[in-house]
């Protein structure tokens, strides 16, 4: 087998350094192309199974990544095969640098698409200015069309602002527009219909969410959680024709209703039957590499990049972190005691 440090030497081309690198490969052959980066961990709503009403203990600003750690590390990445980069939080739009960021990475030498995982607050008012930066979706988060239930979900009032921000991006064009609906018994299984209707006349996909149980409150384990089976179950019982099609690798179920213009998927989040299919890496908010959601196992790549390591040692770092990963989430769960307060401190 060839040494990685060997691949990696940079090659000049043209009188320029080619700095490309041989693809991250697990070792069950996974490829990883898709790059999740979290851009910070506060939030502006305190959603009830993410954070406690008080917040949680948040990383000082000097802790966190900065735009030009993050660039760095696009760029790495984008060297390394990664074609895709989704921004995560807390709140990615609550960070000021998010244009620039979405702007760097469209720009990026074999990034093909760039995300934002938003709750929606404030994204009618940048929806414009992260367009004309190259954004190539948007996975809004929201629970309920009621809005009683959305100041009891998020323990804030703003759901028009969320419906506002939807129809804009609607009516942008950015090409992918996803909601995503953390489902939950006793809370909104009344409302599954609902949002499925929201695809017969909309070019959007609504995406079912299982509970997860990274909130220091567990809410997942009060009665509320909703399987992905029993929801796929539960639509199928409801509408005439559910036909199968392709989507992302999170979208392990997915479907089209009846002629309808939109798409449904179910995720399987905490039953973990997509990890066959992973092709995620992830940073948080504070530049910790982790090689799945449900990984404790973290490898310092801010403080790597602080104390000066060289673009092709933090590759080395990436590769010898996503070789370690488990087969599934359940065998990295069980690892380790997860002692985090929020999913906000993952990035999602
Ligand atoms: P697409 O690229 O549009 O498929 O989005 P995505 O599903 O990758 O990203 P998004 O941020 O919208 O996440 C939707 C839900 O899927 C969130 O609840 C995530 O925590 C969950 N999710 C995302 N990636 C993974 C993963 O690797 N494993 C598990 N178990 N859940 C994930
Ligand atoms: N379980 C399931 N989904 C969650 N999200 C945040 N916390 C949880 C949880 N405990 C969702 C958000 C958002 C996405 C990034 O993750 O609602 O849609
Ligand atoms: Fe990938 Fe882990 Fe998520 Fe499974 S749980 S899909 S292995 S990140």
């Amino acid at each position: 087998m060839r040494m990685i440090e060997n691949i990696i030497t940079p090659t000049p081309i043209n009188g320029e350094l080619d700095q490309s690198a041989p693809p991250i490969i697990d070792r069950f052959g996974r490829s990883f192309n898709y790059l999740r980066l979290a851009l910070n961990e506060q939030c502006n709503l305190r959603c009830i199974y993410c954070m406690p009403e008080e917040g949680i203990d948040f990383r000082s600003k000097d802790k966190l990544l900065t735009t030009e750690e993050i660039f760095r590390l696009i760029e790495i990445a984008s060297q390394m095969g990664v074609s895709k980069i989704r921004f995560t939080g807390g709140e990615p739009l609550l960070r000021k640098d998010i244009s620039e960021l979405v702007r760097f990475s469209h720009h990026c030498k074999g990034i093909e698409s760039v995300h934002l995982t938003t709750n929606g607050l404030l994204l009618s008012k940048q929806i414009d200015k992260l367009e004309t930066s190259g954004l190539s979706g948007i996975n809004i988060s929201l629970d309920t069309l009621t809005p009683k239930k959305f100041s009891i979900i998020t323990r804030r009032d703003g759901l028009d602002l969320v419906l506002n921000s939807l129809h804009k991006a609607m009516e942008s064009t950015i090409q992918s527009i996803k909601l995503n609906v953390v489902a939950m018994r006793g809370f909104n299984d009344d409302e599954l219909m609902d949002f499925v209707y929201l695809t017969e006349k909309n070019n959007i996909t609504v995406r079912f969410i299982e509970l997860m149980p990274f909130d220091s409150h567990q809410i997942w384990k009060t009665g509320k959680f909703y399987g992905a089976d029993h929801i796929v179950s539960d639509i199928k019982n409801q509408v005439d024709e559910l036909n199968p099609i392709d989507g992302s690798r999170t979208e392990h179920h997915i479907f089209r209703v009846n002629d309808y213009t939109g798409k449904v998927a179910v995720i399987p989040a905490y039953s973990r039957s997509l990890c066959g299919a992973c092709n995620r890496i992830r940073i948080t908010a504070d530049g910790k590499l982790l090689n799945c959601l449900y990984s404790q196992d973290e490898t310092n790549l801010r403080d790597a990049m602080r104390t000066g390591k060289t673009d092709m040692m933090i590759k080395e770092m990436i590769y010898g972190t996503m070789k370690k990963k488990f087969k599934d989430g359940w065998e990295a769960q069980n690892q380790g005691n997860d002692n985090r307060e929020s999913m906000t401190q993952i990035g999602g």
